[in-house]
């Protein structure tokens, strides 16, 4: 069956979204269309293996790669175009120059996105526990948690492990790197200035800490904070995996790269894989920057938040 034509508002945006990426690369200056080059995107567009055609549902991934094709596209028109666009230079159009502040932000996450990463698809293992039930067993699995010795390194120097807490059955679980000093000082998850902002990401998602559960990948101190190594996060890994599937939340949200890279076993960057909902079980995922890390750059505040509004729209949650 033949597809429809694209539409003109999708052509639009796709186009507009081009020009912004030129900007972004430093290239101020357009060649004006030529009729050649007009009926190659043209022909483009129609075809039936486009990508803009066959995601007319328009998804993120399908306008991230429908956009890279069109860039593609228009590099090479743009390059056998080179040397008219030099030669006469009333063909070049000026485009606007986004102020400092735009040009600092990230980059629109729709126009990075990969496609949605899914882990250990099919339902959680196990029973749908009632809430009792799951407290008992989270307590359980503190408690083998609290006498782990499989890391020599991390047990000989931890004053104490750091399982996670929240509500048993929660909507949200927010998905932590490993416990910093104040975390194994106090056993407790997101204690220290990351945890206060981390606070205020749940308060402005309408939800409270007690409302939500939060936990991390590794349960105990890597010393001077170090990421955990790829070993330690293996040797944690049935203890996430296991209250995972206690709690089955609707919602993962993992913070910064160490997380989303255990949960979705990718090595793409938080950059790439933000921005849309992948899937761990029966739970969306949602990956964002970690909160420590906003403490450092708070221009990315901005954009953790869109993050969480994706979550939150989904969700049908009124902010
Ligand atoms: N950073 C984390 O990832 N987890 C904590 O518990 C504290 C800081």
């Amino acid at each position: 069956m033949e597809p429809d034509p694209p539409d003109a508002a999708m052509i639009r945006s796709q186009v507009t979204a081009l020009a912004e990426h030129f900007q972004r690369s430093g290239i101020h200056t357009l060649p004006q269309p030529n009729e050649q080059s007009v009926a190659k995107i043209k022909n483009w567009l129609e075809t039936t293996h486009s990508p803009l055609v066959e995601g007319i549902a328009a998804t993120d991934d399908h306008q991230h790669h429908a956009q890279k094709s069109q860039l593609d596209t228009a590099r090479s028109s743009n390059a056998s175009n080179h040397k008219d666009s030099r030669t006469d230079s009333s063909k070049l159009n000026p485009l606007p120059v986004p102020p400092p502040s735009s040009r600092q932000a990230p980059t629109p996450s729709r126009l990075r996105t990969v496609d949605a990463v899914q882990t250990d698809t099919g339902p959680y293992p196990g029973p749908d526990l009632p809430d009792e039930q799951r407290k008992i067993q989270l307590d359980g699995l503190a408690a083998s948690v609290a006498g782990c010795t499989k890391c020599s390194v991390l047990s000989g120097c931890r004053n104490t492990t750091v399982f996670g807490e929240g509500h048993v059955r929660p909507r949200v679980v927010f998905f932590g790197e490993a416990p910093g000093a104040e975390e194994d000082r106090l056993g407790r998850p997101f204690m220290g200035k990351a945890g206060q902002l981390l606070t205020k990401m749940i308060e402005a998602c309408k939800f409270s800490r007690e409302d939500v559960y939060i936990l991390n990948t590794v349960k105990c101190r890597p010393p001077n904070n170090r990421n955990p190594e790829l070993d330690e996060r293996q040797n944690c890994r049935s203890f996430y995996q296991s209250q995972f599937s206690i709690l089955r939340p609707d919602y993962i949200v993992c913070l910064g790269a160490v997380s989303a890279h255990e949960l979705l076993q990718t090595k793409l960057s938080v950059g790439r894989l933000r921005g849309k909902l992948h899937k761990f079980h029966q739970s969306k995922v949602l990956v964002t920057y970690h909160p420590a890390y906003l403490l450092r750059e708070p221009n990315v505040k901005k954009a953790a938040w869109q993050d969480l509004q994706i979550m939150l729209r989904d969700a049908k949650i009124q902010i």
